[in-house]
């Protein structure tokens, strides 16, 4: 303990006439992490591994109740990664090390503590587009466990709080869940993100147990959007007895002051100074370095922390100079330190103080049925509010239709309609296909970055099942007008077969549906949207390759034959044939406009010769037995296999969603 006076009595300077610092044992409620270490394994331009590196080497820190505590450093020093590993979100793959002990009132620190609500807010949050601030704040309200009634008051308490009122009704907007669209600004958006993400917590107790972490939350805002920022999250620190610790870049001096706490990072994650924002100037003169007069301290800090690579204006070799500069700053504060770190000792061991503390407000989380009823509202809301797009994508469907039937307008039911038929046939899958599957590989992936945020929350989070269930409820049958408004327009101007024509529409539907599933698994198996959108049609050409099992246009080799069986193509395309087909009786001689101009040429007498020969077929069913498939019933089986194809896409889209946590 005589450390810890000693370690302490530098840091009374109390310009504020904050006596934060004044305790000598650190309060119930603080945060603390003992070297912490990370390390990963570094690649070479061509993707080898080549060596390693250290993020972090041992960042040794506490975060106490009731106060901000600012990370500053330079750029890359570790900060985020810091934030990361103090949260448990680190994506630590094989070959990294993660080490440390992070605890808090002396208990290990995990995504499954309950006794302290941890709050992570990141950087860049992405929300749902179409919500308004409002509805955003009473969802997570609700699935934090919130009556309906009490949802309310708490969003009415929060946005007064975050100063979000003039824009509680304003749409989120972004490009998150859908289309790019004007909404709130930057400065908002973050007050958003961390309402969102403290909402409830401690608002009516003073909570000894909330941690709530940001990255960067001034970044990108101006400078009075910054320094408001700022005001709040002293505001939530001060209120809610929280431990808030963010990451900051360039604070203006005012905002620098405003900040109870700093801890200034060297490369590395280096400790090169932790303590009190007012002593911060005091203890760097102490060592040598003097912040001149009207300077901004935090630019100061980072400057002494930064390495300067290359020569100098004179030739002198600043690289070096500066290297040794950030040596000094890390061993002096290593020094200093010796007596901080037996405080971090004990209190890991245990809590040193415990002052008039409270149980945290953390209420139970609603059930699975519960959650599927609130996101698959906020699906239908997304839904709703896109319904321009979806009209767009409407006069699409009709537009294209009719280029379909234009291109291929009453075939009649001469010899020459039957392999324009089953050319129409095809065209029509596969454009079903890609139209879908384009448009879930584009919306999935913009979406998961948003649910994914969500579901990892501490509180409020939500399971895989609940929303991919309201998710599939809610589009899947929207997505299914498309191709069947496509379909109604496209087969009369083509002259389809009328008795088929709801086994035709339902097969479109059905391959609506099943590319759209195509389209979620690819993206919930790959790890981004770009990998998503490069393999996504690639797949589908395979698909398209192994669909002509019957031969209509191709022979699928013997080999590939079983695996044929999995392409979604495949069955929407023999279901088409099928719905086609079944019933229909050719004329003798081609009598549609085309074929009647044409007739004088070789190429139609030719036709009208091997049909007068008794080579061209008479009904559907001789065209479904040339293709070798059955000549009634078959349709629906297709469309059963279709729907297996859903299941299974579904079902791997599930577990990649779980196993992948999100
Ligand atoms: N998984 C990883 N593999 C390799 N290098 C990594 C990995 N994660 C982080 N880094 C590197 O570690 C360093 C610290 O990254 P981090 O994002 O924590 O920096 P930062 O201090 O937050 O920087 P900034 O202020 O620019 O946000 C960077 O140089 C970064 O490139
Ligand atoms: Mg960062």
């Amino acid at each position: 303990m005589k450390n810890v006076e000693k370690n302490y009595s530098i840091f009374e300077s109390s310009q504020r006439g904050r006596s934060h610092f004044a305790p000598l044992a650190l309060a119930m409620g603080t945060l603390t992490w003992r070297d912490v270490k990370y390390t990963v394994r570094t690649k070479n331009a061509d993707g080898n591994h080549n060596g390693t590196r250290e993020i972090l080497r041992g960042s040794s820190a506490y975060a106490s109740p009731g106060r901000v505590l600012a990370i500053l450093g330079p750029s890359g020093c570790g900060k985020t990664t810091l934030l990361n590993a103090l949260s448990s979100r680190l994506d630590v793959k094989r070959g990294d090390t993660l080490v440390g002990d992070i605890r808090f009132n002396g208990t290990t620190l995990n995504r499954d503590s309950r006794d302290v609500a941890l709050s992570y807010v990141e950087q860049e949050p992405k929300f749902f587009s179409n919500l308004t601030v409002r509805e955003t704040l009473e969802l997570d309200a609700r699935l934090r466990g919130e009556s309906d009634a009490d949802a309310r008051d708490v969003v009415e308490a929060t946005l007064r709080k975050m100063s979000l009122m003039s824009c509680a009704d304003t749409i989120v907007g972004g490009d998150t869940g859908g289309k790019a669209v004007a909404g709130i600004s930057g400065g908002e958006r973050r007050r958003l993100a961390i309402a969102s993400e403290t909402l409830g917590l401690g608002s009516d107790a003073q909570s000894s147990g909330l941690v709530v972490l940001v990255d960067e939350p001034t970044s990108g805002l101006d400078a009075f959007q910054a320094d408001k920022m700022v005001d709040k999250l002293v505001e939530l620190a001060e209120r809610e007895n929280a431990c808030v610790v963010c990451t900051l870049h360039q604070p203006r001096s005012a905002s620098f002051a405003k900040v109870h706490d700093v801890l200034l990072l060297a490369s590395g994650g280096r400790t090169a100074y932790h303590g009190p924002s007012d002593a911060v100037v005091k203890y760097f003169s102490d060592i040598g370095y003097e912040c001149p007069e009207h300077f901004n301290p935090a630019e100061f800090l980072i400057d002494l922390v930064s390495v300067d690579v290359g020569d100098g204006a004179d030739g002198t070799d600043t690289e070096t100079k500066t290297r040794q500069r950030v040596e000094r700053i890390v061993e002096c504060w290593e020094k200093r330190a010796a007596g901080a770190n037996d405080t971090i000792i004990s209190a890991h061991g245990a809590p040193t103080k415990r002052p008039e503390s409270r149980e945290v407000a953390i209420k139970k989380p609603p059930g699975p049925f519960r959650q599927f009823r609130l996101l698959a509202g906020r699906a239908w809301r997304q839904a709703k509010r896109e319904m321009w797009v979806n009209g767009v994508r409407m006069i699409a469907s009709v537009v294209l239709a009719g280029a379909f039937g234009s291109c291929n307008f009453k075939l009649g039911l001469g010899p020459r309609s039957v392999k324009r038929r089953i050319a129409v046939l095809m065209q029509a899958c596969i454009n079903t296909s890609m139209l879908a599957l384009v448009k879930s590989l584009n919306g999935f992936p913009r979406e998961r970055a948003t649910v994914r945020r969500e579901m990892a929350r501490q509180n409020g989070g939500y399971k895989p099942g609940p929303y991919f269930l309201s998710k599939l409820l809610i589009e899947t049958p929207i997505d299914m007008v498309f191709p069947v408004v496509f379909g109604g327009v496209m087969a009369p101007m083509v002259g389809l077969n009328k008795a088929g024509r709801k086994m035709f529409l339902s097969t479109l539907a059905l391959q609506s549906a099943a590319a759209a599933s195509l389209g979620l698994s690819i993206s919930a198996l790959s790890p981004n949207a770009e990998v998503a959108l490069a393999i996504g049609p690639c797949v589908m050409v395979l698909n398209i390759m192994l669909g002509d099992a019957s031969g209509a246009f191709a022979e699928v080799p013997d080999a590939l034959a079983p695996v044929s069986k999995l392409s979604l193509i495949r069955h929407a395309f023999e279901g088409v044939l099928c719905s086609e087909f079944e019933g229909l009786v050719f004329e003798k001689h081609d009598t549609d406009a085309k074929s009647v101009a044409d007739a004088s040429k070789p190429r139609a007498l030719k036709i009208a010769k091997r049909f007068g020969e008794g080579i061209a077929p008479r009904t559907g069913e001789d065209v479904l037995r040339g293709l070798a498939l059955p000549i009634s019933g078959h349709a629906r089986r297709a469309a059963n296999s279709q729907c297996k194809v859903i299941a299974l896409n579904i079902a791997v889209t599930y577990v990649a969603l779980v196993c992948k946590k999100g």
